[in-house]
């Protein structure tokens, strides 16, 4: 059987008393959920004022990620739809606000309330259809759209996924860009198996500067303790995809014009359109002069 949980159940089934324990009580677990709640915080870039943003953590679980946030001074909310990993959180004692719900039905928060947003490990359970009413795209449409409202204009979010291929990396980036996120993927250390990690890098607005998508770390040299091995994954380090806003690349023209070849092919598709064309002749396509 798979080992990707995606796979074997829904995640409120999966994630049931039992699992949230086993999840909540393994310090390799909580390690890692730290470490990459860390690195979320830092591609987050939230201005280093001291002063607390509210966040919002997606698929908060036992809220491993969300003390991160504590630790680093915000006031957070989680959502997660798993009632046994949420009873977790609450018994921890954790100082977020917890939320029972489904990412794929939407964020029910208010518009431009959200300073910023981070979810570990959990979107790529967006790509599966685990009952006959889930359509993968209409419930990715859904979250990145009632996100994209909540969220601040230039807030950003950052998910750590787990795409389970580049088909999914890449329906998961198109349904971000469509609701009007600006961004792309980060990827630290691109040639580890083991410490490969994607982080998906989303800004709430139209792109300027402070969209562009951060460097990954252990892409050139930096180095990276265990072995270098590849993970047989394509080469990206980072990469940018273009957002709806983006102005349309200008068709290149040349000095000299369309062309004479250009000008030939496109009267040729007139005249079999029945429109009546000059004739061709050694004058088509001359430049004229700018000025008499
Ligand atoms: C790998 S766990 C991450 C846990 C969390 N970051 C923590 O620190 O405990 C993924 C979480 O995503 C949640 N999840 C998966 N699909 C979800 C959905 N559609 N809506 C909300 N949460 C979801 C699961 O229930 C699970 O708790």
């Amino acid at each position: 059987m798979s080992s990707r949980p995606e796979l074997q159940a829904p995640p409120e089934i999966f994630y049931d008393d039992n699992e949230a324990r086993k999840y909540t009580s393994s310090s390799r677990i909580i390690k890692i959920q730290s470490e990459l709640t860390e690195r979320a915080l830092e591609l987050l870039a939230l201005p280093e004022d001291g002063v607390p943003r509210l966040l919002l953590d997606i698929g908060c679980g036992s809220g491993l990620s969300g003390e991160t946030l504590t630790e680093n001074g915000h006031e957070w909310i989680g959502l997660d739809i798993s009632d046994s990993m949420l009873n977790v959180a609450l018994e921890r004692e954790v100082e977020g606000d917890v939320l029972l719900g489904d990412m794929g039905q939407g964020l029910g928060f208010r518009s431009g309330v959200i300073d910023g947003a981070i979810s570990i490990s959990a979107i790529q359970w967006l790509c599966n259809a685990d009952k006959s009413s889930h359509e993968p795209r209409a419930r990715l449409k859904a979250f990145f759209g009632s996100l994209y409202r909540c969220l601040a204009r230039g807030a950003r979010a950052v998910f750590q996924v787990y795409p389970e291929n580049i088909d999914q990396r890449v329906l998961i980036l198109n349904y971000a860009m469509r609701a009007g996120f600006a961004g792309g993927v980060v990827v630290d250390f691109p040639h580890s198996a083991k410490k490969r990690k994607e982080y998906l890098v989303l800004t709430c607005g139209p792109p300027s500067i402070n969209t562009s998508v951060p460097n990954g770390k252990g892409v050139d040299g930096e180095s990276c303790s265990e072995d270098d091995e590849s993970s047989g994954d394509e080469e990206n380090q980072t990469v940018c995809v273009s957002d709806r806003h983006r102005p349309r690349k200008k068709q290149r023209i040349t000095k000299k014009g369309k062309g004479r070849e250009w000008i030939l092919k496109k009267k040729e598709q007139m005249r079999r359109r029945g429109n009546v064309v000059p004739a061709d002749t050694k004058y088509t396509a001359r430049k004229r002069k700018a000025r008499f």
